[in-house]
Order: C-alpha cells, then structure tokens, then sequence
C-alpha cells in the first residue's frame, strides 16, 4: 500500500450519500474505506421506525466490506450531506477499530488521524486474546 487517494474515497462517500435512508433525521451519510487489497467499500445510513434499529453508515460500509472478502480497512472517509467530513460516532470507531486497528488512516474534521488517536485504549480482540491466554 503506497498512498491513499482521498479524493477518490471522498467521491465514493458523497456518491453514497445519495442512497442514504435518512427518513427520520434527514441527515444523510456516506462513507468509504480502502482495503488492504485496494479495493474500496462503503456504505450509507439506513434508518427506521423504530429510531433505535437505525444503522449507520459505517456498519454497511462493513457489511460490504466482509461481503465482498474481507481483509483490514488501511484509510476511511465519511461525509455528511454537504460533503463535509464527518467524524464517527463511538460504535462506529469501534467498529473501525475492529477491521481497521491502530494505524487505519481516518479523514476527520481535524484532518487525517490514525484510529489510535481518535479511540484511545481501545478495547478490541487483543484484550479477548490475552484474556483467554492467561495461565
Ligand atoms: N450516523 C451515521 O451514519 N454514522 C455516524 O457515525 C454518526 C451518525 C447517522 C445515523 C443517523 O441515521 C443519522 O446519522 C443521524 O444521527
């Protein structure tokens, strides 16, 4: 993995923006993330009835992420309706941090960060693995 070509990523999420189901808030979102394999997945909100059972837009962008193969998300950019960046929610960094880890490049209103700055002391399958290998 050279570089990431965020203008591309940000294209991909404002595209997705615009298949948001947003019936409720009226606030669409789009997100795209790179693989590790260079391909690019995304996803958008898709909200309900029942505000509760809304799905964001990164749970779909992860739900075609292991669709189409899996592997570790490497750079993630989420928009608003306006193309603005968009920082996660706090499921969603977890969700992130799950298929991406410490090093996955995240586009925030702040400018590129890795996920270690933006989810510090992140619980994630590391701690399960110790956990399990005690003794
Ligand atoms: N939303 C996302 O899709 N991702 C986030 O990280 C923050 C919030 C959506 C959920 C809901 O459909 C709308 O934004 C307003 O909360």
């Amino acid at each position: 993995m050279t570089s990431v070509d965020w203008d591309l990523l940000v294209a991909e999420a404002v595209r997705m923006t615009t298949l948001a189901y947003a019936e409720y808030s009226h606030y669409p979102v789009g997100v795209a993330g790179l693989t590790d394999d260079g391909r690019i997945v995304s996803g958008c909100n898709v909200e309900n009835a029942s505000y509760g059972v809304t799905l964001c837009a990164e749970c779909g962008m992860v739900s075609h992420l292991i669709a189409t193969g899996g592997g570790r998300l490497v750079a993630v950019a989420c928009v608003d309706g306006n193309g603005e960046a968009l920082m996660p929610c706090g499921r969603c960094r977890q969700l992130l941090w799950e298929h991406g880890g410490p090093d996955c490049l995240l586009r925030t209103p702040l400018g590129v960060q890795p996920l270690r700055e933006v989810l510090p002391q992140a619980f994630g399958p590391d701690h399960l693995e110790a956990y399990r290998s005690r003794d």
